[in-house]
């Protein structure tokens, strides 16, 4: 499975880049407006931090705008993913883009059959939202587990990666991972959890403590 972060913050970014563990990056338009500064700028930059794919997402609503504009951001680096949206445009500037040769990441993805018809339109990733339908009193996971079967019934035709987004804790991770997405994109206080267990701390706690009593060092 693969973990990309979901933040435009340039000292997040950087700060988990270094784990060596990060494969790519998504931003949206709220995203880019918390972290502030130069939206190009930024994507520059990211994509210059991480070299998997960074998604950077469309504000055109009509689908030759989109098209534009995905051009236009896919200059700025090979790593590129165009972010575009689940609509009858998006669908038409995924299928232009992707033929051309150009990432794909189709975004605010709430229903199965949005995810197949963002496959049958050549997207590199669909991207479901998992969190804001559990917010509305939805099942979001049920949802990655139905585009999970889909997909899996077409292999070698729907071949668009499930990039589980809205991550809202490390227990949205795991059930992904459990279902077999391809890509579960966090926010860096969901990744920062991640590796938190109290019995860990507790644990290495009571080791370092003995082993002072030791009174011995690895490296003298
Ligand atoms: C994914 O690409 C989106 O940027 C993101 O996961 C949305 O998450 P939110 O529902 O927490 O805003």
């Amino acid at each position: 499975m693969k973990f990309f972060i979901d933040t435009a913050e340039l000292a997040e970014i950087e700060d988990f880049a270094a784990t060596g563990l990060l494969d790519g990056v998504t931003t949206n338009p709220s995203l880019i407006h918390k972290a502030g500064g130069n939206f190009f700028e930024t994507i520059e930059r990211i994509c210059q931090i991480v070299p998997g794919p960074v998604s950077a997402e469309v504000t055109a609503t009509k689908a030759d705008s989109m098209i534009e504009e995905g051009k236009r951001l896919a200059s700025i680096a090979p790593n590129i993913a165009v972010k575009v949206p689940l609509t009858w445009d998006g669908l038409k500037a995924c299928r232009v883009l992707s033929q051309a040769g150009t990432m794909v990441n189709v975004t605010l993805c709430f229903s199965a059959a949005q995810a197949l018809l963002a496959a049958k339109a050549g997207a590199t990733f669909i991207s479901p939202f998992v969190g804001r339908l559990d917010d509305i009193g939805q099942d979001g996971m049920a949802l990655i587990d139905e585009i999970v079967t889909i997909y899996a019934n077409y292999p070698g035709t729907l071949e668009t990666d499930i990039l589980v987004a809205s991550i809202r804790d490390p227990i949205h991770l795991v059930e992904a991972a459990k279902l077999g997405a391809d890509v579960a994109t966090l926010p860096p206080a969901v990744l920062r959890k991640l590796v938190r267990h109290p019995l860990t701390d507790k644990g290495l706690d009571a080791f370092l403590a003995d082993w002072e009593k030791t009174g011995q060092s690895i490296l003298s």
